[in-house]
């Protein structure tokens, strides 16, 4: 499938997520084989003014390509001069993040809340069309709440803009990740417009990325929590897809070597302190639901060396391969 004039490697997509998809992460999930990554969302103002951290976030590694990166903002000249700096950057696509429910981005304007203002949402998806020479796409939620669910006519003015493709989480801010994803809503849109629509929400295993894909008739897909701990997910769905098999989960080997080399990736890029934190939930999510893990993972949550880590993570699968052996 192709993004404008971006030709992808297959439709199962990484979703943006803030705290969790950096770099480290990213790789991993490459290396499993997803078809498209995303940054986490960039602040544009932010970027505008040379912030150094956010600048940070926005390294990429030649391994990513296609990635696509996520800005978020309301003022179509700050989204605007945003997308002109990404020029710059090398990722093949500029994505416009207008599904974030956290108050400290609504609370501006931004993300979600932009839908409510969908004049002020045409004029900043214009702004940044206008000054990207990269393909522009744009993530949506449902609406607001129950009362206010506008994301086709967010659809079509996105499509009127020039956006070239639309990834659309059903569920409403209101609902922010509780409830069901509404699917009616992806066929619904998929129906209405003619860019590329990817579908997001609530895909955890093999059997919903086939249902999302047959139900809705979207695009390509974007997988979020599921990726967590999880990032064999990719994989899985794309063999699926081409042979009709389901591979087995990751064994327990696996998981822990991939946790191990994650963990060293988030050292080499965020330097021990901050890795070490960083790596707590993504370790709980690789050991989510493994025997016996409840005791090492407590343990990994008060360490603060990163070689004890791994030692932990070591011990761990030691003896859990003993009590199988
Ligand atoms: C921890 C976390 C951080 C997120 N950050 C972002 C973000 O930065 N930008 C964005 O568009 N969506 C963000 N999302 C929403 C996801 O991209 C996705 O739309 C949502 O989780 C539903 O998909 P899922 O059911 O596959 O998780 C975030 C979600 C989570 C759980």
């Amino acid at each position: 499938m192709k993004i404008g004039n971006v030709q992808l490697n297959n439709k199962v997509f990484l979703s943006p997520m803030a705290g969790v998809t950096d770099l480290p992460f990213r790789l991993i999930c490459k290396e499993k084989g997803c078809g498209m990554l995303y940054t986490e969302m960039i602040n544009a103002k932010a970027l505008c003014y040379d912030d150094e951290n956010t600048k940070k976030m926005l390294k990429i590694e030649d391994e990513e390509h296609p990635i696509a990166v996520q800005i978020f903002g309301s003022e179509p000249e700050f989204m605007g001069k945003a997308a002109a700096i990404m020029n710059e950057y090398p990722n093949e696509i500029l994505d416009i993040n207008m599904g974030c429910p956290a108050p400290k981005v609504i609370k501006n304007g931004d993300g979600s809340a932009l839908m409510r203002n969908p004049k002020l949402a045409s004029e900043v998806l214009s702004s940044v069309v206008k000054n990207s020479k990269k393909p522009v796409t744009l993530k949506i939620r449902k609406g607001w709440d129950d009362d206010s669910v506008n994301a086709v006519e967010i659809a079509k003015i996105a499509e009127q803009c020039g956006i070239s493709a639309l990834a659309i989480h059903g569920r409403t801010r209101e609902q922010f990740y509780s409830g069901k994803a509404d699917w009616d809503i992806i066929e619904q849109i998929k129906q209405t417009i003619n860019i590329p629509v990817i579908g997001n929400g609530d895909v955890f295993e093999v059997e919903d990325a086939v249902n999302m894909l047959e139900k809705t008739k979207c695009d390509a897909i974007m997988i979020g929590r599921g990726a967590q701990g999880n990032p064999w997910i990719f994989k899985r769905i794309n063999h699926y897809m081409e042979t009709g098999e389901i591979l087995p989960e990751p064994t327990l080997e696996e998981r822990i070597t991939t946790a191990i080399k994650h963990m060293n990736l988030a050292v080499a890029e965020h330097g021990e302190y901050v890795a070490v934190r960083e790596m707590r939930k993504h370790i709980g999510w690789y050991l989510k639901g493994l025997k016996n893990s409840a005791k090492y993972r407590d343990q990994i949550n008060k360490i603060t060396d990163y070689k004890e880590v791994i030692a932990m993570l070591e011990e761990y699968m030691e003896h859990s391969l003993t009590q199988i052996r």
